[in-house]
This record gives structure tokens, C-alpha cells and sequence, in this order.
């Protein structure tokens, strides 16, 4: 298989990226193009052509893609390029996250080959669905980019099935916040950086703005310190109730054309 494989995702913790990396390992293929938005929510998005193979993946955020994301992704122009749609959820549910996915995708003019929702252990409760994917995920990870491989070679037609609703849940953000400890902090401007969102200012970086951070996690991911958590009796709360209800372990679900 000779086409560019291009990949365009966001991924805050690592976990989305790991799906996208491993996808192409499946393949045995490099990424030739990568895009993390969270890294650069601005970034060029690349020209895409009809011999191009399209992974595009995000996080689920309160059952929906993050409305960053799916802003950003609204601009691509697919030029009836075959694409892959992934989402990856902490394990409780990505109610409506993959079918807004592969409908932004489908009204970009991408030819939508294959469909998946992914666990990862989750970003705010790393109690939920800790250490994934692991190797049982992996493995249903290369079964999906087996089965996709074989559509492409084929090149079959048909369509795919995808749970959720339209018009989508509401989108409603997390109301918890990563903080640091002035104490231990020693502003070296890491998570000022990194934050996707810029909610974090570099004069009170163990501070964030509340009213524009999306608690992705990354600011906690890229502390060296380590100083940068989430805390306080709401998140307690919130969080053994959390972990109580979604802690049954959910397996991966996708489909090909
Ligand atoms: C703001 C926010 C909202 C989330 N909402 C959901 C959700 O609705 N369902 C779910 O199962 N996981 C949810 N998660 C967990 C993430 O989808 C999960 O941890 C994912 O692996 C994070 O991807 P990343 O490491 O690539 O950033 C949420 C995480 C964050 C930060």
C-alpha cells in the first residue's frame, strides 16, 4: 500500500495518540503526516486527496467530541478521501461522540471506511478504566485495522452503523479544575505552554482560568513537578461516586463499510 497515511486527532493524555500510533503499527505503516490539535489547536490543516488513507480521531468529552475539535475538523476538506473515525473513552459511554464524528466527516466529503470507540483510562478519575488499552484492546484495535485493510484493498462499498442521536446530547463542560501548589511549583512554564486552550498564565502557573479551561488534563500530563492535580472535596465526591458506577470494564466497538 503505497498512499500517505495522514492522521489528525487530538489527544490531551497521550491515549487518543496511542490509538492513532498503534493503528498505523497495525498496518505496519508510518503516520506521514501528524497532527495533534492539542498541541496546536491552530495548526495547518494539510491538503488532503483522494489517494490519501485518513485516520481521524478525538476524545469523548461529556458524550461529545470537544467543540475545539470539532470545530477545527468541520474545516477539512476530504475530497472523497477514505477516512477512519475513532473515538476513545474513559469507560463510561461515547453516547453520541462517534456518530458526530462521522458525520462531520461524511459532510467534509471523506468516504467514512471504518468506525471505532476505543477505552482509555480516564483522564479525570484515573481510577476508571486504569492502564488502558491494554493488550486485549490493542489486539481489537488490529482487528478493526485489519478489517479496514480489507476494505481498501477491496474497495467495498456500503455503510456503517453508528450509535447515537441526532440532534446530539448537550454539551456541558466538566465543572473541575487542575490546580498546582505555589509551594512546589517552579514555574517553569510547561503547562502554560502546552495548554491547548491558553488557560493557564505564565505569571500564576499553579493557577487556571476556570471559565476557559476544558480540564483536558494535559497541564497534569506535563508537569515535571507533578504538583499539577485535581482536588478538593467536590472532585472527592464527585469521583468515588464516578468511579463506583463506571468502573465495570466496557470493550471496544467498531465496524467497517
Ligand atoms: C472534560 C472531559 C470529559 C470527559 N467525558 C467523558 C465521557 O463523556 N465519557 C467517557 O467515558 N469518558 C470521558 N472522558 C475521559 C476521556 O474521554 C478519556 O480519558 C480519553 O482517553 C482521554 O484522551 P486523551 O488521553 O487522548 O486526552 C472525559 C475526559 C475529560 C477530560
Amino acid at each position: 500500500m503505497e498512499k500517505r497515511i495522514i492522521g489528525i486527532y487530538f489527544s490531551a493524555t497521550d491515549t487518543t495518540r496511542k490509538y492513532v500510533k498503534s493503528f498505523a503499527e497495525a498496518w505496519s505503516k508510518d503516520i506521514d503526516i501528524e497532527i495533534n490539535l492539542a498541541d496546536n489547536l491552530s495548526a495547518q490543516l494539510p491538503d488532503i486527496t483522494s489517494e490519501d488513507l485518513v485516520i481521524v480521531a478525538a476524545p469523548v468529552y461529556g458524550g461529545r467530541l470537544p467543540s475545539q475539535v470539532s470545530s477545527r475538523l468541520k474545516e477539512l476538506k476530504g475530497n472523497q478521501a477514505k477516512v477512519i473515525a475513532m473515538v476513545v473513552y474513559g469507560n463510561r459511554d461515547y453516547d453520541d461522540a462517534l456518530l458526530e464524528l462521522t458525520d462531520i466527516l461524511s459532510d467534509a466529503d471523506f468516504e467514512v471506511i471504518g468506525a471505532g470507540a476505543f477505552i482509555g483510562q480516564h483522564s479525570i478519575f484515573p481510577k476508571v478504566a486504569s492502564s488502558r488499552p491494554d493488550n486485549k484492546d490493542l489486539s481489537a484495535l488490529s482487528n478493526f485495522a485489519n478489517e479496514c485493510l480489507r476494505v481498501i484493498e477491496t474497495d467495498k462499498k456500503g455503510e456503517l452503523k453508528i450509535k447515537g442521536n441526532r440532534p446530539y446530547k448537550k454539551a456541558v463542560g466538566v465543572p473541575l479544575h487542575p490546580s498546582g501548589d505555589p509551594e512546589v511549583c517552579n514555574r517553569c512554564g510547561k503547562c502554560v505552554e502546552k495548554c491547548p486552550v491558553y488557560a493557564i498564565k505564565v505569571e500564576e502557573p499553579y493557577l487556571s482560568d476556570d471559565s476557559i479551561c476544558i480540564s483536558c488534563g494535559r497541564c497534569i500530563y506535563v508537569c515535571p513537578k507533578h504538583t499539577r492535580r485535581y482536588s478538593g472535596l467536590k472532585y472527592k465526591m464527585i469521583g468515588s461516586v464516578f468511579t463506583a458506577a463506571f468502573s465495570k470494564r466496557k470493550e471496544a466497538e467498531f465496524n467497517v463499510i
